[in-house]
């Protein structure tokens, strides 16, 4: 007998298992390409993460001359580099122990860093006190979260403890969440109103909930992944009065925060909208905000950087975090310089200014044109409805494959939205993930795409989804 079980804790969520087999099939085509073996693509468009530099996207120059300079510090007195790099990376090298990136940071992160990351986000907050011994610089945003989920949960209660999480969601906060012991209560975002949370739905969700765990906290992405929506100041007001009123801890996952491309839309965070609903709110709710150097226009995945800002909470409890967080040494010191550059890009004037802008604005029009793009193509298709992107890297697009098709699927023991994607991968050569990994209405599903490609790469997804599409479409009609 083997030593893991169906049943067994990581091994019985079956979306994670067909996701397993969507990999394995990945690794043995891109091995067939490799050995010349004829398909109808010469390779593989892989939109399975919202990975930028992944699919395609180039790194910020200033990012990666201030990395360079700071990796390798002759190239501070090397005039090939714009004078404002060397400036900065002399700085941040006299910042970090013993003027080497190679060295461990505090446990917070490089404390000038921490500094500078305060007053970025007094500045996004029109002005709002943001506490620097508040914040933790971590080896990305996904570490604090998980962190934060592990002393939120009450290991030793008799009730699980339970955490809200948005359907659609981001699919790994949910398997931490279920890792540390507690229960995931989904509540649905509403998709025909362009993935909305209603309040009515966060109250349903929490009564669902009696009898089952016990609430103590409510996970929000926002801007969205996979949904893409971004929530309105009005929304994020009834929010935290829903939790001022219940007693619930806020996690605001909020990594797409510098791409929101909605037309209407605007990013505000919880952070700030809290602090202007003012007392009793701002002096109780308790808030954790997280951002990170992966998303945005950093893009900066693989240097592994974040961070967690914390609002109102017990200094005891503050005290146990700060332990909590010790026990890995520090996030990557690259990374942290990463996130600095975040938190103070070039301003004008400054020699980096003009291509700083240059390049931000294309990634801006990229995320733009793909998105409207794909919104169009995906809507003219029969069979796929999908609503308009705000924001984040994703689309989310529904599937109502004929009936014919969603029984194929089930002779091939897969969930419909698992077997578009096993057939998009091996006739398209597109990689894309099914919507059961991230949870979705009873009856519905969907595929999730990054929309973070150049947009000679989406072109070329559009075109390859339009005629597997229409084929698939045509063969099960
Ligand atoms: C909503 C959301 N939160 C957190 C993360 C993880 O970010 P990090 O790389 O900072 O751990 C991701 C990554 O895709 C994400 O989509």
């Amino acid at each position: 007998m083997s030593v893991l079980q169906e049943n067994d804790p990581y091994v019985k969520d079956m979306k994670q298992v067909e996701t397993a087999a969507l990999f394995r099939q990945i690794l043995r085509i891109m091995e067939e390409l490799r050995q010349g073996v004829k398909k109808p693509y010469k390779e593989v468009i892989d939109v399975t993460s919202g990975d930028p530099q992944k699919t395609g996207m180039k790194p910020l120059s200033f990012v990666r001359q201030i990395l360079a300079a700071c990796l390798y510090p002759q190239l501070i007195n090397d005039n090939k580099l714009p004078v404002d790099v060397r400036q900065r990376a002399q700085r941040l090298l006299g910042e970090c122990p013993g003027g080497s990136v190679g060295s461990y940071s505090a446990t917070r992160g490089v404390p000038d860093i921490v500094q500078r990351v305060s007053e970025y986000i007094s500045r996004r907050d029109g002005g709002a006190w943001s506490n620097p011994e508040n914040i933790f610089i971590s080896p990305g945003s996904q570490w604090s979260l998980a962190n934060i989920f592990q002393i939120l949960v009450n290991t030793e209660a008799s009730t699980r403890t339970g955490i809200l999480t948005p359907v659609p969601g981001y699919n790994t906060s949910i398997l931490s969440i279920k890792e540390q012991g507690a229960v995931p209560v989904p509540y649905y975002l509403d998709e025909e109103q362009g993935w909305e949370l209603h309040m009515e739905e966060l109250h349903r969700a929490l009564a669902s909930a009696k009898g089952v765990c016990n609430p103590v906290a409510l996970y929000i992405v926002n801007p969205g992944n996979p949904s893409g929506q971004v929530q309105s100041r009005q929304s994020i007001q009834e929010v935290i009065q829903f939790a001022f009123e219940k007693r619930l801890f806020i996690l605001a996952d909020e990594v797409y925060q510098d791409t929101v491309y909605g037309e209407k839309s605007e990013f505000v965070s919880y952070k700030r909208v809290l602090a202007e609903m003012g007392p009793p709110f701002s002096d109780t709710v308790e808030l954790a905000s997280f951002h990170s150097a992966s998303k945005g226009m950093l893009g900066e995945c693989g240097l592994r950087c974040g961070y967690v800002e914390l609002v109102n909470l017990d200094p005891a409890v503050m005290k146990y975090i700060y332990t909590q967080f010790s026990k890995d040494s520090c996030a990557p010191v690259l990374g942290q310089i990463a996130l600095d550059v975040m938190a103070n890009p070039p301003q004008p004037g400054d020699p980096s200014y003009p291509l700083y802008i240059e390049e931000t604005q294309h990634i801006r029009t990229t995320l733009v044109h793909n998105v409207n793009r794909a919104f169009t193509v995906f809507n003219s298709l029969p069979g796929l409805t999908c609503q308009p992107g705000e924001g984040g890297a994703f689309l989310f697009p529904r599937l109502d494959l004929p009936p014919r098709a969603i029984q194929k699927a089930k002779e091939a023991g897969l969930g419909p939205d698992t077997f578009y994607c096993v057939n998009l991968l091996e006739d398209a050569g597109v990689f894309a993930r099914p919507g059961a990994e991230y949870g979705q209405k009873e009856g519905t599903h969907h595929i999730r795409i990054c929309i973070m490609t150049p947009p000679d790469i989406m072109e070329e997804l559009l075109r390859r989804v339009t005629s597997f599409h229409t084929q698939l479409m045509k063969d099960f009609s």
